[in-house]
């Protein structure tokens, strides 16, 4: 079967998504200064670099410690680049020691998971490929998978899968997984991989059984909704009138998430309906900048993994 992950991680590198429209989303100005939240293996960064004159500066943060360590090796000799390693959940904190709060010019959010993430059977991330049941973005921090799998309840699993997979067997996936670990631990992809295969009535084509699993079980364990949440309204906080926010979503999700926080925000203060308010008493926070921008057919070809991803970009007022 050709899976999606498959087609996406044969070639190891992470190929970035949306970059020429991120670029033009975020309205560089040469001189300025970019966060690259998610900076993975720099696909972003590097566009805005190359944007960029000698006075201006990007923030790049990664939870991932490898993508740090690869973004030193590789770009570590550019001055105008910082390479942070922690949460985008701690996104104003950061900034701020930088003293770089209310100037920030523009924001980027890439959000998910890395080819190299999904590539290295170590992190666990993988149905396609055998390793310990990890999915740690930050394999230093909070509860790995194996250990909440063997430890969860049957509801708990069936909810995670309901709602963050929204996986339609969720109740028999959530099943067999508590049947299989009173047999023997459940301490692998492939494991894990093979029980939901097999509890799965319905495969669907060119999409491995377990990819809806273990797509829940990662934003599980590595809070991915929350995190959103609590970053989106810090952008806000931390960038500058004027300044972008552009965000890339590859799930229905978060794409809900970021939609309504910015139509929430750009529309302002909710007033009863009764009572006459002009715009400017509304103090709306952003306009939103055109609408949602999908990849076209040929990025799609090039880049399977684009196929999902939708950004969506918002002006600080
Ligand atoms: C889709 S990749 C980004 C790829 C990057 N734009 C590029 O072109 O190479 C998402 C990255 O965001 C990181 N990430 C996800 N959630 C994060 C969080 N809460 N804080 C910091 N980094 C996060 C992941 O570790 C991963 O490296």
């Amino acid at each position: 079967m050709v899976c999606l992950e498959e087609a996406i991680t044969v070639s190891g590198e992470h190929k970035p998504v949306l970059v020429e429209e991120a670029l033009v989303a975020l309205a560089i100005r040469p001189f300025g200064k970019y966060v690259d939240a998610t900076f993975g293996r720099g696909g972003h960064t590097k566009k805005i670099l190359a944007a960029l004159n000698s006075e201006g500066r990007v923030l790049a943060i990664d939870q991932d410690p490898e993508a740090i360590r690869s973004g030193q090796a590789a770009l570590g000799d550019d001055a105008r680049l910082r390479l942070h390693h922690g949460s985008f959940g701690e996104l104003e904190d950061t900034v701020s020691e930088l003293g770089w709060r209310g100037d920030v010019d523009g924001i980027l959010l890439d959000l998910g998971v890395s080819s190299p993430q999904l590539d290295t059977p170590e992190r666990g991330f993988s149905f396609s490929v055998d390793g310990p049941l990890d999915m740690r973005m930050n394999p230093a921090y909070g509860m790995d998978a194996a250990s909440w799998i063997s430890q969860a309840r049957e509801q708990e699993i069936e909810r995670v899968l309901r709602e963050y997979g929204e996986e339609r067997y969720a109740r028999r996936i959530a099943k067999a997984i508590v049947n299989a670990r009173a047999q023997n631990p459940i301490t692998r992809t492939r494991q894990l991989a093979e029980i939901v295969a097999a509890a799965h009535p319905k495969w669907e084509p060119f999409k491995h059984p377990a990819t809806r699993s273990f797509q829940a079980i990662r934003i599980f364990i590595n809070q991915e909704l929350s995190v959103l949440e609590s970053v989106l309204p810090q952008c806000f906080r931390v960038l500058k009138t004027g300044g972008r926010l552009a965000v890339i979503s590859f799930h229905s999700l978060e794409d809900r998430i970021v939609k309504n926080f910015m139509r929430t925000a750009a529309r302002g203060d909710d007033y009863p309906l009764d009572v006459p308010v002009t715009a400017d008493q509304l103090h709306p926070q952003c306009r939103l900048v055109g609408k949602a921008v999908r990849p076209g057919e040929e990025e799609c070809r090039y880049n399977p993994r684009a196929r999902s991803a939708v950004m969506r970009v918002a002006e600080k007022i």
